[in-house]
């Protein structure tokens, strides 16, 4: 601007305000060194706890050999439908028991379940701690929405659905499906099952499958424990009928690319009762070893949060000196005071990994210097 004013004042003065309060975020690049192990710049190599990479697939070499496939060039119903796409969506279902329908990600599959199936006269209620993505899915629908204390099943009358997360994201619990799927007026239940597919319930297909319920619409995604990307929506036919012609984050945006939708079946084959077996023996491992030491972790399956108050970043960045990579994850991620350090697990964590891991965290979790540096 001609008055020596910036262009991007505003922009300078938001990106400062961030940094002031503590907020600021920054990338780094990682190099995989196996399924749970990553370069950092520099070279140093650290152990992954971080990921959500739970089932070690995501370097696994048959992933790597599918994504090997261009791109789609357009939306599915443009010109951008592939076999891959297909050949997904029919495994998948067969997997489910249901018609399913691909995502580009998992949030888009949540802004598309609550734009798409729910609006003016549906009223949703939705768990406080409720991911990102059915949050701003609710916020660009037009329904009455509420939202529900974490965990209650006091569901208020008239609601029309709920939403909640089968295994929650930050907090590593199960939402009470079955109380939920019985709740007065029969609502309908939406469960995102995002981090629990491919890893809990027969055959990995939720906690809401473990818990013997069939929810109304379930999303699972394709890049956490199937080790590539998307997602998918499965429920009764009347779901993918609505969704493909009119869900706006299905029919504006560009086909997954084939090599994504061929490395996600891949994912699907290579999620073995096995390798649940290994992850669920790792998991119980940790948690083990986390209360021998007398650590505090929160949660039931293989998202293990150790609630940390302010100082989380520092205890991440101790750990890091350690060697290993966790998740320290603060606000707006999760409400201010509710700081914790986010450890996932792998089925391809060796007992030797998780024991050092134990070790660490025993050290960093009452180093008084690291308490003092919140
Ligand atoms: C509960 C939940 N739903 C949806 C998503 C979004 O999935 P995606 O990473 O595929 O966009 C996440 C991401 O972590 C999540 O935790």
């Amino acid at each position: 601007m001609g008055n020596g004013v910036s262009r991007y004042a505003a922009w300078r003065e938001r990106a400062d305000a961030i940094e002031r309060e503590g907020l600021k975020r920054t990338l780094r690049a990682l190099v995989p060194v196996g399924q749970t192990r990553a370069a950092l710049p520099g070279g140093r190599v650290c152990d992954l706890f971080s990921s959500n990479d739970y089932l070690g697939l995501a370097e696994h070499p048959a992933i790597r050999a599918a994504m090997a496939s261009g791109g789609a060039g357009a939306a599915r119903l443009i010109s951008g439908n592939r076999r891959g796409h297909d050949a997904l969506e029919d495994a998948l279902g067969a997997w489910m028991g249901r018609p399913v329908t691909l995502f580009g990600s998992g949030y888009l599959a949540n802004l598309a379940v609550f734009t798409a199936l729910f609006g003016a006269g549906d009223h949703v209620v939705s768990d406080a701690l409720n991911h990102a993505s059915i949050i701003d899915g609710l916020r660009l629908s037009r329904c009455a929405r509420s939202v529900m204390p974490h965990g209650s099943v006091g569901v208020p009358a008239g609601a029309t659905a709920i939403a909640v997360e089968g295994l929650y994201s930050m907090d590593g619990d199960f939402a009470p499906v079955v109380e939920l799927a019985a709740a007065p007026g029969a609502p309908l239940l939406v469960v995102d099952e995002a981090h629990a597919v491919g890893c809990i319930g027969p055959g990995g297909k939720g906690v809401a499958a473990l818990a013997g319920v069939t929810p109304d619409v379930v999303v699972g995604t394709l890049g956490k424990a199937f080790g590539a990307a998307g997602a998918f929506v499965a429920g009764p036919p009347e779901v993918r009928e609505v969704l493909v012609s009119s869900a706006r984050p299905f029919i504006y945006t560009t086909g997954l690319p084939e090599g994504v939708a061929l490395a996600a079946l891949a994912g699907l084959r290579l999620a073995t009762d096995a390798r649940r077996e290994r992850l669920a023996a790792q998991v119980q491992r940790l948690r083990a070893g986390l209360r021998q030491v007398g650590v505090d972790a929160g949660g039931v399956a293989h998202i293990v949060p150790i609630r940390t108050g302010p100082n989380t970043m520092a205890l991440a960045a101790a750990l890091l000196e350690r060697g290993f990579l966790v998740g320290g994850v603060r606000y707006p991620t999760v409400a201010r005071g509710d700081e914790r350090l986010r450890v996932t697990v792998s089925a391809e964590h060796t007992d030797e990994q998780v024991d050092r891991l134990v070790e660490a965290l025993a050290v960093v979790t009452v180093d008084p210097n690291v308490r003092s540096a919140g």
